[in-house]
């Protein structure tokens, strides 16, 4: 498993403190940015990982910004990329089990760390469940397609 970790100024302490975790953890990430407290603009960072996870080069994404909310509308508009925005453990698990998730969204400014970390773990311990669900996963494809005109990579 590899995560593709990104933020902007808003979400960066966060940020760094998801990368211990996952360190700690023994999980692979790539760290897209930003890297200090210093104003930037959150679509430039959530791109870059949302891609990654969109090529196939990270198996998943945790993207932090102030809210979670603008990472989360950038990710979204990256076609295969089905970005939640968590701060509680049981959506953060079926957004995995459900929708088939490939990104989690946190808001610094939301949540404390020590419940931020819960739900990345809930999220990265959460499998897809497929079944009924598949063909509603696939209907949001299906929109994209519309869309977008371009293929999903499989995740
Ligand atoms: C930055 O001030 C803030 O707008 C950003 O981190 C995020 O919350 C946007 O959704």
């Amino acid at each position: 498993m590899k995560i593709a970790l990104a933020s902007d100024h808003g979400g960066f302490l966060l940020k760094e403190q998801v990368a211990v975790y996952l360190r700690q953890q023994g999980i692979d990430y790539r760290d897209f940015g930003t890297d200090s407290e210093e104003s930037v603009d959150y679509p430039d960072f959530a791109l870059a990982a949302a891609e990654a996870v969109a090529r196939g080069e990270c198996t998943l994404g945790i993207l932090c910004c102030g809210t979670g909310i603008g990472v989360a509308m950038v990710a979204n508009k990256v076609p295969g990329i089905r970005a939640a925005n968590c701060h509680d453990t049981f959506s953060a698990r079926m957004s995995r089990e459900h929708n088939n998730a490939n990104v989690l969204t946190l808001g610094q400014r939301v949540v404390g760390s020590g419940l931020a970390l819960e739900v990345v773990e809930a999220f990265l311990r959460g499998k897809y469940a497929g079944g009924r669900h598949a063909c509603r996963v696939e209907k949001i494809t299906a929109i994209e397609q519309k869309y977008c005109g371009q293929g999903t990579p499989g995740q």
